[in-house]
C-alpha cells in the first residue's frame, strides 16, 4: 500500500509546557508531562510525570485503566492540546479518534478521500488516489456505500484509510477496534498489521486490550491509574504476523496484565 504525501513538508513540532525543548525530533517524544483539566468539581490531573518515546516507524502500544489519560496523551501528541508542564515533540501526527466519526452524508470513498480534499486536491484526483486502497483493505465494491450501509469493521477500515491518507508520518490511534466484536477485531488487527508492514509509519496505539497490544506493537507501555504515567514497558521482539496462541505472546500478555495490576 502506497500513500504519497501531497502536502508540503511540515516541520517537526514541539508543544511545550515549561521549559522549552529543541524542536527537531524524529518520531515522538513526550517528557515528564503534566496535564490538568479544570472541571466544575475542581482540577482533574489526567497526566502527571508521563514520558513516552516512539522511534520512527516503531509501533508503541499504550495500555492503561479507563480515565488514566490515554486519549489526552494522543491529543497532546497531535497538538490538539498543550501540556501544563513538560514537553511534547512529534513529527506531524494525525489522530484517529475512539469513534470513527465518518460523515454520514458522504460515500465511503469520499470519507476516505476527505484529507486529500482538505489538502486542495480536486475531487477526481482525491477519489483516484483513495480508490485503489479500498481493495487492499478488502473494501472493494463498497466505495459508493454510505457509512450506515457498512459493518462496524468496515467503517473502522474506512476511518483508518482516511487517517493514512492524511499523509502524516505519525499515526495516533485511539482504541481503533474497541467497538468491534472479537472475530471482526482479530481481522481488523490483521489488516492493520499488514498495512503497517507495507506502509510503515510511527504509531502510538492506545488500546485496553493487552493481547492486541502484544500482537501489534514493538513495545507496550503500561500506564498507572489517573493521573497517568508510564509504570512499565515491555519490548515485543517477535516476528510478524504474530499468533495470539503463540506461547511467547501469551507470556508477554500475562506480564503486561501483571504490570497493570
Ligand atoms: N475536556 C475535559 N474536561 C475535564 N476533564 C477531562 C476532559 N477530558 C478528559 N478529562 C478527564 O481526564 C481524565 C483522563 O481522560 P482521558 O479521556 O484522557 O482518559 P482515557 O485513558 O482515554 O480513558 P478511556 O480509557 O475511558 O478512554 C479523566 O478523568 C477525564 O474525566
Ligand atoms: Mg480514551
Amino acid at each position: 500500500m502506497t500513500v504519497e504525501s501531497e502536502a508540503p513538508a511540515e516541520e517537526p513540532r514541539t508543544v511545550t509546557g515549561a521549559p522549552r525543548e529543541a524542536a527537531a525530533v524524529r518520531g515522538v517524544r513526550v517528557r515528564d508531562v503534566r496535564r490538568v483539566y479544570s472541571s466544575r468539581r475542581g482540577p482533574v490531573a489526567a497526566l502527571d510525570g508521563m514520558s513516552l518515546e516512539a522511534q520512527p516507524q516503531e509501533t508503541v502500544a499504550v495500555v492503561g485503566p479507563s480515565g488514566c489519560g490515554k486519549s489526552t496523551l494522543l491529543e497532546l501528541i497531535c497538538g490538539l492540546q498543550r501540556p501544563d508542564a513538560g514537553t511534547v515533540a512529534s513529527e506531524p501526527a494525525v489522530y484517529m479518534p475512539q469513534r470513527d466519526l465518518l460523515l454520514p452524508w458522504s460515500t465511503a470513498l469520499d470519507n476516505a478521500a476527505l484529507p486529500l480534499l482538505v489538502r486542495r486536491l480536486s475531487r477526481r484526483q482525491a477519489r483516484e488516489r483513495a480508490r485503489p486502497l479500498f481493495a487492499e483493505l478488502g473494501l472493494d465494491g463498497f466505495e459508493m456505500a454510505m457509512p450506515h450501509e457498512l459493518s462496524g469493521g468496515m467503517r473502522q477500515r474506512v476511518a483508518f484509510l482516511r487517517t493514512l491518507l492524511a499523509g502524516k508520518p505519525v499515526l495516533a490511534l485511539d482504541e481503533p477496534f474497541a467497538s468491534l466484536d472479537a472475530l471482526t477485531r482479530q481481522q481488523a488487527q490483521a489488516w492493520l498489521d499488514s498495512a503497517l508492514r507495507r506502509e510503515p509509519r510511527t504509531v502510538v496505539l492506545v488500546t485496553h486490550d493487552v493481547e492486541e497490544a502484544v500482537v501489534l506493537a514493538d513495545r507496550v507501555v503500561v500506564m498507572s491509574p489517573r493521573p497517568g504515567r508510564a509504570v512499565a514497558e515491555l519490548r515485543v521482539e517477535l516476528v510478524r504476523p504474530r499468533r495470539r496462541t503463540d506461547p511467547a505472546v501469551v507470556d508477554l500478555r500475562e506480564r503486561a496484565l501483571e504490570a497493570l495490576g
